[in-house]
């Protein structure tokens, strides 16, 4: 048996970005003991990479706003595939969550009168984004970490879970490998907290850094939890496009926010062209009417450029499918034309954007001040993920709970721009208090040494193949094209088909494939490793997608292109079955309580 250290947590908080640090902070604030497992460096999250702002109704800046119309927005957006609970809790307390985070030293940007200052951002009626420039996550993750660093929290740095373990129908901890050693650790714990993010890296265009695997929600998975709402991924309409090597890195919808449109090669503001029923009431149809709601005028519609993110991704691709895109593939994004309305507009979005001006400058030597950026649509998010009960964020699972990203249910079939941030700190918070209250109400447990075994040997079987022709990163190559054209934007029956297929080959390839070297910080090792989780995530979302035979948020279907009633009352649920295969249910959804069905009824 290869050698394993073991460590002992009350709570094992796994991923370490704004859910993960704001779980960590609140368990340890509860006394218990509390291990936060990071797959990179602490601070170097993918939340920094979350630029625009976190949405709470904190009405600073237009004082209509309120939770209810915050509530309302979202899910609107989620076309009410929401649980709406969470929507509900969501909305209630981001305010306080923010308003904490500044207590604990968060720099936003301000009003004139000194309060935090909020910006429009797609879906949300009122400006509603707190921001710091264009820096709002890396601002998060810095206060959350000098915050945190005062609790107590034991840090595993460079770390990767490779499964969770199991007492029975009870999580008791996880066990993984530190990635510059390769050395194995057992962490023992009574409540574990999932909080690792996203699943980009399955698709060849993303925004997601490197760590965004899939891992979380295939740990879930494999432990028995529940998935859901897998076929919904958002794909932000503005990705860098070129040069290729920057390909997929995000634009901040910030950009729009501040004035910036989307024209195609003609010169053409093509938005204006077809914007849905149900926002027309609230989307101004000329370019003086969206300027004017730019600039604060509280009576003026919005900018089409702020439509839901899924409309506008699809309007980029028409544009480019009927050859009227930009050079390299996508559409143009404007921000310079400002200076028609502004005196000092270079520096009004130095100062606004700055990142976004640098970003531009030092990877395509394109001066955002005064040209257009080319931007087409990146993989980003995933509203789908690990079911999970709306107040305590506990899975299907006893004692496992999951947060942010790789939890489901707050974004329904489609997130807001801003929504995300928020939802790390409401529901980081919810996880931590509920994960620390579990692990003190049950305390005994037993580690069975074979699980440990049993991942310790199937995680080193890659080096044992001196005559496999296969490496990892073949396998992933293929496994990206594949979910890229066939379950990308626009989706159709028999391409989904031949996504499933194409996934169960490589995942018989990838129980093939070999790994050179040794397990000192060997990154084709890592990516074996990685392959599993990539699979799975894939084949869920695959498999979901395929089942939804209806066009809804973020799921478009070119063979059923509209909305059907019948698929909105209920979310597509993935389990692993007792023969070990994948299988889909539809969990109807409950019954909304009566005074939000309210709130929803007089916000429409
Ligand atoms: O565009 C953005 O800044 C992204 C924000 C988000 O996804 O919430």
């Amino acid at each position: 048996m290869t050698p394993h250290r073991t460590v002992e947590h009350d709570v094992l908080v796994i991923g370490a970005g704004g859910a993960g640090l704001r779980a960590a902070i609140e368990a340890a604030a509860a006394g218990v003991s509390v291990g936060l497992i990071t797959k990179s460096l602490l601070g170097k999250a993918h939340t920094v990479m979350a630029e625009g702002g976190m949405a709470a109704a904190m009405a600073n800046v237009d004082d209509r706003d309120s939770w209810k119309v915050h509530f309302a927005d979202t899910m609107r957006g989620g076309q009410y595939l929401n649980n709406w609970r969470m929507a509900e809790l969501h909305a209630k307390e981001a305010p306080e969550r923010v308003k904490e985070l500044e207590a604990w030293g968060a720099l936003f940007d301000r009003t004139p009168d000194g309060r935090i200052l909020q910006r429009n951002f797609g879906g949300h009626r009122y400006p509603r984004l707190a921001h710091t420039g264009d820096r709002t996550g890396l601002e998060m993750i810095r206060t959350l970490q000098d915050h945190g660093v005062h609790q107590g929290i034991d840090v595993h740095m460079e770390c990767t879970v490779l499964t969770l373990l199991k007492d029975g129908d009870r999580v008791c901890g996880a066990f993984g490998y530190d990635r510059e050693k390769g050395e194995f650790t057992l962490y023992k714990a009574a409540a574990v907290v999932l909080a690792t993010g996203g699943i980009g890296r399955a698709f060849k265009i993303t925004s997601n850094s490197w760590e965004y695997t899939g891992d979380g929600q295939a740990l879930a998975y494999h432990a028995g939890a529940a998935l859901q709402d897998m076929e919904f991924v958002q794909f932000h309409p503005t990705g860098m496009i070129w040069p290729p090597s920057v390909r997929g890195i995000l634009v901040t919808e910030g950009v729009r926010g501040e004035g910036g449109i989307l024209k195609n090669s003609e010169g053409k503001r093509f938005m204006f062209d077809n914007i849905p029923e149900n926002y027309k009431s609230s989307t101004a149809d000329n370019e003086e009417e969206g300027w004017r709601y730019v600039t604060g005028d509280k009576n003026a519609k919005r900018p089409p450029e702020l439509l839901t993110r899924d409309h506008v991704a699809r309007m980029i691709n028409r544009e480019v499918k009927a050859g009227r895109g930009s050079p390299h593939g996508g559409v143009y994004l404007d921000i310079a034309w400002i200076k028609e309305k502004i005196s000092d507009a270079p520096a009004h979005i130095k100062r606004k954007l700055p990142s976004m001006y640098h970003q531009f400058m030092q990877l395509a030597n394109i001066d955002i001040t005064t040209d257009a950026m080319e931007i087409g649509p990146t993989t980003h998010y995933i509203m789908g993920g690990v079911r999970v009960d709306g107040d305590s964020q506990m899975t299907t699972v006893a004692g496992l709970f999951a947060c942010g990203e790789v939890a489901a249910g707050l974004h329904g079939a489609n997130r807001l721009g801003g929504n995300s941030l928020s939802d790390l700190i409401v529901f980081g918070k919810r996880a931590g208090e509920y994960a620390a209250r579990f692990a003190r109400e049950n305390k005994k447990f037993t580690v069975d040494p074979s699980q440990a075994e049993r991942a310790t040997r199937d995680a080193l079987a890659s080096f044992d193949r001196p005559d496999a022709k296969t490496g990892p990163y073949q396998v992933q190559e293929q496994l990206q094209d594949t979910m890229q054209a066939k379950v990308g934007i626009v989706r159709l029956q028999d391409e989904m088909e031949e996504a499933l297929a194409a996934i169960q080959k490589l995942k018989e390839q990838a129980k093939h494939v070999a790994v050179r070297g040794t397990r000192e910080y060997n990154p084709g090792w890592h990516t074996a490793l990685d392959l599993g989780n990539l699979l799975t995530v894939s084949e869920a979302i695959a498999l979901s997608a395929k089942e939804r035979k209806e066009s809804r948020g973020g799921h478009f279907r070119d063979d059923f292109p509209d909305k059907d009633p019948a698929f909105g009352a209920f979310n597509h649920v993935i389990t692993k079955g007792a023969d070990g295969e994948m299988h889909l249910t539809r969990q109807p959804i409950s019954e909304m309580r009566a005074d939000l069905k309210q709130i929803i009824e007089e916000n429409k």
